[in-house]
């Protein structure tokens, strides 16, 4: 989490997992846990009452949005949505003065997804408020990171020496470039699985082992995590067809006999059902993806309240 002072005031951005500190994400999973009871019985916490949060979403989606949107409601706080494809962005305009319009209206945090890398980075240094990043690019989801780790722990009761596997497009994945980042702080020992095409160059150089074939890593695995491929970032397809990728890297119900029985299976979503994961296995009895969902709102929640009123989740997180 980044600090900056600008006009005199200090902010607290959230922009990746790579610049988090292993205590900054042990802090935002503690104030999670002390959510998620409340969220549960459908109470809110509203901790940033009369605020306003705008989601600035340059790309497509279903999970991120809604989550934030309602974290931010059961926070107390006022929600914009803004949808670049009915906005002036198709005018020309750009992401820059885009954001700057938006500040001009005084909300108090931007939740920001775009299809470049660096944009919420570059979008900090351009505005006075707090920045989240919702998913740039093939950079980073560091919320849905945050969101996978919760889950695991939520299941498994600690992510420090569990056996995470990542299988499918890892070179174009910002969720798995994320995990790998937090998984490693928090002392997971995490291995990704590719075709060749699919793995970024020296993959070792990420702290992880890594394979070409599911069949080695899937039974010593506590953790699968299956991604879909990211066909909107490649320039030309990178694999020869989808059936055979299927074939050889799909986490089918026959790949899914090798898992231990309490191994867990998750998946950022959205599921591509027959490509990188067979229908009975993403609603199978190791499947714990919308649970995943579920929490994003409550990660969201405490990501949100750290960044946009710290004092206030600070005063409620001591109990007074
Ligand atoms: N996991 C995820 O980012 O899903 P959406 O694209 O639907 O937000």
């Amino acid at each position: 989490m980044t600090t900056h002072e600008k006009i005199g005031e200090k902010k607290r951005s959230f922009l990746g997992a790579a610049e988090l500190k292993k205590e900054e994400i042990q802090h935002l999973l503690t104030v999670a846990k002390k959510m998620a009871p409340h969220v549960r019985a459908g109470e809110n916490i509203p901790l940033l009452s009369g605020k306003t949060v705008v989601n600035l979403f340059f790309e497509n989606s279903t999970r991120t949005r809604t989550s934030f949107e309602l974290a931010t409601r059961k926070l107390g706080a006022g929600t914009l949505n803004f949808a670049a494809s009915t906005s002036s962005v198709a005018k020309g305009e750009t992401l820059i003065d885009t954001a700057r319009n938006i500040e001009a209206m005084r909300p108090h945090c931007l939740v920001v997804r775009h299809a470049s890398a660096g944009s919420p980075i570059f979008l900090d240094r351009s505005v006075s408020v707090p920045v989240v990043n919702a998913g740039d690019g093939f950079h980073e989801h560091p919320t849905q990171a945050l969101l996978d780790v919760f889950t695991i722990e939520e299941k498994l009761g600690s992510v420090a020496g569990k056996r995470v596997v990542i299988l499918g497009d890892i070179a174009h994945s910002r969720v798995a470039r994320s995990n790998i980042h937090l998984l490693t702080k928090l002392g997971a020992s995490v291995a990704v699985c590719a075709p060749p095409t699919l793995l970024p160059p020296h993959p070792e150089r990420l702290g992880v082992d890594f394979a070409f074939r599911p069949e080695e890593l899937l039974k010593s695995a506590d953790v699968v995590m299956a991604l879909r491929i990211q066909l909107e970032r490649q320039n030309r397809m990178q694999i020869p067809s989808l059936n055979e990728y299927s074939q050889f890297w799909a986490l089918t119900k026959e790949r899914a006999k090798l898992l231990r029985k309490d191994a867990i299976i998750l998946h950022p979503g959205p599921i591509n059902r027959g490509v990188e994961l067979d229908p009975e296995v993403a609603d199978g009895p190791h499947s714990v993806i919308l649970d995943q969902v579920f929490n994003g709102v409550i990660v969201r929640m405490a990501v949100l309240a750290s960044v946009c009123d710290a004092k206030a989740l600070s005063t409620w997180m001591s109990g007074k």
